[in-house]
């Protein structure tokens, strides 16, 4: 583990700065330099838009395959970072040690290629698995999800309490200054509530029973409906582990509802489902793990509320109305210092 949280992988945008250009710039070579290293293998069209990796459906020995690859992301504005192509090594990396946690599922990680930051994962869609994203978006939430996405997420946590330290792409540092910046923008005077919750997200703080630093474990920061796929028994598989990190692994559920709270916020889950599928969720992620403080978990949730209002984009919250919203429930939670999931739900149900 990269101990000094103030040394990033990550750097700032300079304008001047000339990033390198792409090493495999398209499908066609990737498929040529995977054939170099004798995996051959049929690469059909692209799965996303491609905001930090490219990847693509394709066929391996008569197999579906999903191929990711990974390039450096350049930054596009002046807020944003270059981060650099060895996330998708870290996410082959958690693949390989989730593929032996039997109450986690995750896609078999069938070849990895470091030097081409490439690797080819099974496809689960043709085990029936759909993104749970999509089926949000068509407005189908499956209420059946709840339990088994809460379970898993505390299995992930317990799991990897187990895992040796290594090297992740990113720190904890550098993905508070993203995920909580619009905390800082609604409450610019109010620097002592940022440092107190990057200190938490961090965990670069002293145990005040213990009086020793509190140890900081495996995170899956990015655990939203994009990084999901379900199928018809409720069962979930998750994907997309570039961007973790060492911190606090309290982040991970609340990270997730927050995205439940915001597709109902704009109409795509009915907010009393929604109510339904948060109870649901917590209450079987505490069949494995204690999730003792709701103070921590309400904050966190507001934060990503904040986050998906104002910062990262997600699919449905792009008009006023919604952004607002999100933004208002979410500045609510630090205003009236609600500090329980009852509190929270009770207001989320009247926000207008
Ligand atoms: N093993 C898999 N089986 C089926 N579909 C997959 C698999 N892996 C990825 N996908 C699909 O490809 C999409 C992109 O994959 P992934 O999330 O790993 O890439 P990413 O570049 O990190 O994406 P983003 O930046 O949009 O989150 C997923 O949202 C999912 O639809
Ligand atoms: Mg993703």
């Amino acid at each position: 583990m990269n101990k000094n949280i103030y040394v990033l992988p990550v750097g700032f945008t300079f304008r001047e700065i000339k990033y390198p250009e792409p090493e495999i710039p398209n499908k066609d070579i990737l498929m040529k330099r995977l054939k170099l290293k004798k995996a051959v293998v049929k690469i059909g069209k692209e799965l996303k838009g491609g905001t930090v990796s490219q990847v693509y459906e394709g066929e391996m020995d008569g197999t579906p395959v999903v191929v990711k690859h990974t390039e450096n992301t350049t930054p596009e504005n002046p807020h944003e970072f270059f981060i650099p192509n060895d996330g998708g090594n870290t996410d082959a990396k958690i693949l390989k040690l989730l593929n032996k946690v039997a109450e986690v599922k995750t896609p078999k990680l069938i070849l990895h290629f470091p030097k081409l930051t490439t690797h080819i994962m099974e496809d689960v869609r043709s085990d029936g698995f759909q993104l749970l994203s999509d089926k949000i978006i068509k407005k189908k939430l499956p209420l059946n999800t709840a339990e088994h996405i809460g379970r898993s997420l505390a299995n992930l946590a317990k799991a990897s309490r187990e895992w040796m330290d290594f090297r992740t792409n990113e720190s904890a540092q550098i993905s508070f200054y993203e995920r909580a910046a619009e905390l800082l923008v609604a409450f610019p005077n109010n620097l002592k509530l940022y440092y107190a919750l990057e200190k938490r997200f961090t965990q670069y703080d002293v145990d005040p029973e213990k009086q020793e630093k509190l140890k900081r474990f495996f995170v899956w920061p990015d655990c939203h409906p994009k990084n999901m796929l379900v199928n018809r028994d409720g069962e979930v598989v998750f994907i997309d582990f570039g961007r973790s990190h060492w911190g606090d692994q309290r982040y991970m559920l609340p990270n997730f509802l927050a995205h439940i709270v915001l597709y109902a916020l704009n109409g795509y889950i009915k907010r009393s489902d929604a109510e339904k599928f948060v109870q649901k969720c917590i209450k079987s992620y505490r069949t494995v793990e204690t999730y003792e403080d709701e103070k921590v978990l309400v904050e966190y949730l507001a934060t990503e509320l904040m986050h998906r209002a104002h910062g990262k984009y997600l699919t449905g919250i792009e008009k006023a109305e919604y952004k607002l919203l999100a933004w208002q429930l979410g500045m609510k939670v630090f205003d009236e210092k609600i500090n329980t999931v009852k509190k929270f739900l009770s207001v989320f149900k009247k926000v207008k």
